[in-house]
């Protein structure tokens, strides 16, 4: 397996609190991930997480979304201030925004996304809500690399929570947001060291075809 020490160039893009991010930029700080992070941008001018990456001395960029006529301006400007960074990796944490087939292209094999369930169940939005009106047993969050079909790219890592008999959408949230901490980091380092690579629609991680995603289970 290739042991890679040189920090590859990163860009997270955000539109909110920026927990994950928060816990990417932690993750560096304690030398657990080798990547640099060398801009974050935000949709949105007021998203928290700008704030975050601003105090650990992160370039941050807004691109409101709202001053574009349609999704292709927006992406197609988008790529070019993404691409500004030349990023060996683009990182989605919490951008809430549906990206065009030209950009999702652009970043095949180099764009990873979390998303708040245990794909393939609960795709797109209020995935907290749906676990629990389905009475699903456990709930999580899985992180993919983005491919063209929403939420639908391959799988590379889950964290795996159960759902409670009184949990309520602010409960199940905070645990699994407390998972998402643990492995988008996690697969951002398999990615950072080179044991992860998408080859065609596979995640191929150590050299092997990984069929199912990696599972961490909350205690
Ligand atoms: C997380 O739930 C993530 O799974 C989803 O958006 C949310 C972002 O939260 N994609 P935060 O901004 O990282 O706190």
């Amino acid at each position: 397996m290739p042991q890679v020490t040189t920090p590859i160039r990163a860009v997270a893009l955000i539109s909110g609190g920026g927990s994950n991010l928060q816990a990417i930029i932690d993750a560096v700080a304690h030398h657990e991930l080798a990547i640099e992070l060398d801009c974050v941008i935000s949709n949105r001018a007021d998203a928290y997480g700008l704030v975050r990456a601003q105090q650990a001395g992160i370039t941050t960029k807004t691109l409101d979304h709202k001053a574009f006529s349609n999704r292709e301006a927006f992406d197609e400007a988008l790529m070019t201030l993404i691409d500004g960074f030349n990023p060996q990796l683009v990182i989605l944490a919490g951008f809430m925004r549906i990206l065009t087939a030209p950009l999702v292209k652009h970043y095949r094999g180099r764009m990873l996304n979390i998303h708040p369930s245990l794909l393939p169940k609960h795709t797109g939005l209020n995935t907290h809500q749906r676990a629990i009106d389905a009475k699903d047993a456990f709930h999580g969050a899985t992180v993919h690399f983005v491919t063209e079909e929403l939420d639908g790219g391959p799988l590379i890592i889950q964290g795996k929570v159960a759902v409670l008999s009184d949990d309520n959408v602010d409960t199940l949230a905070e645990r699994v947001l407390s998972i998402e901490h643990i492995i988008y980091p996690q697969a951002i380092s398999w990615f950072a060291q080179q044991r992860l690579i998408l080859s065609g629609d596979r995640c191929i991680f150590d050299g092997q075809a990984l069929n199912t995603p990696r599972i961490i289970e909350a205690l």
